[in-house]
């Protein structure tokens, strides 16, 4: 990042940390085999990528080192744990899925790609915080309920979901139950069994890793049909495994485990400094999300009048978001502040900035004071 500009967008991606790049390079470089081949050097790799997983496995508090698959990213978790569940069970009636509209794109393509294909799929609300009620899940259960996906933490406004108290629910009613942590692993000490998740999405680029690698927690004995066809990955995917990308994933996980207890407050302490300065200097903003249940580096501010993107083309000096950054670019409001209730003049006026391990009080200071004179210099839209 060019030192003119302050980075407050972690929550689209993030940085690779020099340990993580430090502990990937040699898999690149020398030790590149193939865990799969049969030499010595193979039988190095598959011996570090063994390693790899059972890191990924203790950072998730998960019982078998099988359970863990390595994918290419959240994405490709999310369209395994969905089709490959939906697809899979063994009850011929268990056609519907359950979910919530303010999925990641990736949750809801798939969930829509089922739905053509036949499955019935239920949206359950949220309420204007974007937290989901864990009474609506129970009462959406049907005999033919196969899977409820609803994610851990959201990417526009950090909203954190009561996923151990939909879990009780999902396991009376023997469903599965699938989140996205994607967001919520780099600020929440994570544990599938004390969450009671069988499937569990998480991605390295969110963490200080690289992107194109992330996996999927399988809880043993869940139904699942691959994707892909193939031998690797306990015969849930198929393609050579980024041998690279899973150190750096193990790597990325380690490093959360060290520094997310005194990282957590020091965000949040800062994160709340931004949004009481701008509060100060924009009195008519507001902030979306749950005040309590709220990932510590978001915040999601509607500035009523503004419009979000030309804020952004006003300030080259500062890297912030409208929306997520996989729906930028679309001219359609977030469907995310849509979901909480916002006209689509305010989901147009909301930015999103969010913090992360480089930010500092001095990029707080700045940010509050470039956003407060642009948009008191700025004539409100059309
Ligand atoms: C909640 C959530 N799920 C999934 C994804 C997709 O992750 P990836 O880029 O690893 O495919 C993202 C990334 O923006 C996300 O925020």
């Amino acid at each position: 990042m060019s030192h003119n500009v302050v980075y407050l967008d972690y929550q689209a991606t993030t940085p690779v940390d020099q340990r993580v790049l430090d502990a990937m390079l040699p898999f690149l470089t020398q030790q590149y085999a193939n865990p799969s081949s049969p030499h010595q050097p193979g039988r190095r790799a598959a011996s570090a990528l063994r390693a790899a997983r059972r890191q990924v496995k203790t950072s998730l508090g998960a019982e078998h080192d099988t359970e863990i698959v390595f994918t290419s990213g959240a994405t490709e978790a999310n369209h395994l744990a969905i089709l490959g569940t939906a697809t899979a069970s063994p009850r011929p009636d268990a056609d519907h899925i359950i979910t919530t509209p303010i999925e990641h794109q990736s949750v809801l393509a798939t969930c829509d790609h089922l739905s053509r294909a036949g499955y019935s799929v239920t949206t359950v609300p949220v309420d204007h915080h974007g937290r989901v009620n864990p009474a609506d899940v129970a009462v959406a259960i049907t005999p033919h309920t196969v899977l409820v996906s609803v994610m851990y933490a959201n990417n526009e406004i950090g909203t954190i979901q009561p996923i151990a108290d939909i879990a009780a629910i999902t396991r009376r009613h023997n469903v599965l139950l699938h989140t996205d942590a994607a967001q919520a692993i780099g600020a929440l000490d994570i544990d599938v069994n004390r969450l009671g998740v069988d499937l569990l999405t998480i991605s390295a680029h969110k963490i200080y890793g690289p992107k194109g690698i992330g996996a999927l927690y399988i809880r043993r004995g869940t139904p699942l049909r691959p994707q892909y066809a193939g031998s690797q990955e306990h015969g849930f995917r198929a393609g050579t495994i980024n041998l690279p990308g899973t150190i750096a994933l193990a790597e990325a996980l380690r490093i959360l485990a060290t520094e997310r207890e005194h990282e957590t407050p020091r965000i949040a302490q800062l994160r709340d400094s931004l949004a009481d300065r701008l509060l100060a200097a924009l009195p008519h903003a507001h902030i979306n999300g749950s005040p309590e249940h709220r990932l510590p580096g978001n915040l999601s501010l509607t500035i009523p009048g503004i419009d979000a993107a030309d804020l952004i083309d006003a300030l080259p000096d500062l890297a912030i978001s409208n929306g997520s950054a996989c729906a930028s670019g679309h001219a359609k409001p977030s469907h995310v502040l849509a979901a909480i209730g916002l006209p689509d003049s305010d989901a147009r006026a909301t930015i999103r900035l969010s913090l992360g391990r480089e930010t500092r009080e001095s990029d707080i200071e700045h940010a509050a004071h470039r956003i407060g004179s642009s948009v008191a210099t700025t004539p409100p839209p059309g």
